[in-house]
């Protein structure tokens, strides 16, 4: 029988796991509409929020490439480079809750097979605020879509209690995750933040408040480069930067190490991979750690903005991978390689009697000598 890439994720079945991250891709009705006849199997919408948003005075998003031949990396467009990463400072949707209403609607009546989620965000510092999550929850689900997903991550806030600073309290995270559970008639995301010392401790209080999936891992935070001539930060408004979040390529190896930390510690639970993904073997790491769905930004905007040829490769490769390995669904691999990742000290070495976990041998007992034979 020929694999099944069809899958079910948090109760809700998608014709295949991938599926356009919260990001320029799915900022609109016509990129969601295209991403679907692209073959996507699901589309998280770009952040809807309450509050107003001004974007800065220039690009929002660049991308550092590399040279092969050398170890330059520059944001400026040159011939025979490979991408290194994405670097933006984008925040949420600059288009209103009204906007977004009647386009969720028409999506799903035009597309009523594949998965849209509503990515939402409102601020924690009020139960005014708190009641904001529940107006967005609401208003997406009430226009069809099926599931929610609470960007408790975006890198650019300000705002105290707002984006990242409510996914690096773990409070916080259980309240608002709460809040929206309380309305909620469709399964809710967590998009965590991997800004933080321990995922393991926010992913908890996202479970604690009843989250249906987290995910991870929104862009890491980080400054573009400079430049040596110019001296000038390679995004800079008059001059100024201000920390942004890092995608692509460069944070596939850093994204999964977080996702070995939440699948590990949570190997019931759902989760949903995003970072560096641009073809199936990139995803599969995502998958054999456990993950149900997987999600991309930057290689899809980098190919034709909704990332057609993206999605073509992830399908062929995937039918191809669980062909090769005579799987017939995602769930005859998914975690499959999620208890290969050990504490250091369990990695064997050539002389393991030697090694006491970094400690100091027991006080009391005669050392012993290499090559010795007591
Ligand atoms: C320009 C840009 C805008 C983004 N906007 C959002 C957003 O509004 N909400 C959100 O949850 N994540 C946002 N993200 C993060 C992406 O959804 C994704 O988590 C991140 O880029 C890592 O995936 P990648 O390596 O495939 O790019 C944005 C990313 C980029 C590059």
């Amino acid at each position: 029988m020929a694999p099944q890439l069809g899958t079910t994720f948090t109760g809700l079945r998608f014709e295949n796991p991938f599926l356009l991250s919260s990001a320029p891709p799915t900022e609109s009705e016509s990129n969601i509409m295209r991403a679907f006849d692209a073959g996507w199997g699901g589309v998280v919408t770009k952040t809807i929020g309450l509050h107003p948003v001004v974007n800065v005075d220039g690009p929002k998003t660049k991308f550092l490439r590399s040279t092969p031949d050398s170890a330059h990396l520059s944001m400026q467009k040159r011939p025979g480079t490979a991408l290194h990463s994405s670097w933006n400072w984008e925040l949420i949707s600059d288009k209103p809750l009204d906007w977004w209403a009647p386009r969720i609607a028409r999506i799903k009546l035009a597309h009523p097979t594949r998965v849209l989620v509503a990515s939402i965000m409102a601020g924690s510092g009020s139960d005014e605020e708190l009641r904001h999550w529940q107006t967005l929850a609401k208003a997406c689900q009430d226009e069809g879509a099926d599931a929610l997903e609470l960007n408790l991550s975006c890198p650019h806030m300000d705002r105290k209690d707002m984006g990242s600073n409510i996914g690096k309290d773990t409070e916080l995270v259980s309240v608002v995750t709460e809040v929206v559970k309380d309305v909620a008639r469709v399964p809710v995301w967590a998009k965590l933040t991997p800004s933080t010392t321990d995922i393991v401790v926010e992913a908890r209080g996202a479970f604690l408040g009843g989250a249906d999936a987290v995910v991870s891992s929104n862009t890491f935070p980080s400054l573009p480069l400079i430049d040596p001539e110019t001296l000038e930060f390679e995004m800079n408004v008059d001059g100024l930067v201000s920390p942004g979040g890092l995608g692509g390529p460069a944070i596939l190896p850093l994204s999964l190490a977080k996702m070995a930390q939440l699948t590990q510690a949570f190997p019931d639970k759902s989760f949903s991979g995003i970072g560096g993904i641009a073809e199936f073997s990139h995803a599969l790491n995502y998958f054999l750690l456990g993950c149900g769905t997987a999600q991309v930004c930057t290689a899809a905007m980098l190919d034709h903005a909704i990332g057609p040829n993206v999605i073509r490769n992830l399908l062929a490769g995937m039918t191809a991978t669980m062909e090769r390995h005579g799987w017939q669904t995602l769930e005859d691999f998914r975690g499959l390689r999620r208890d290969r990742v050990v504490t250091h000290s369990k990695i064997r070495r050539p002389d393991a009697k030697r090694y006491h976990g970094g400690y100091d041998e027991a006080e009391g007992y005669a050392a012993e000598a290499a090559g010795t034979d007591r």
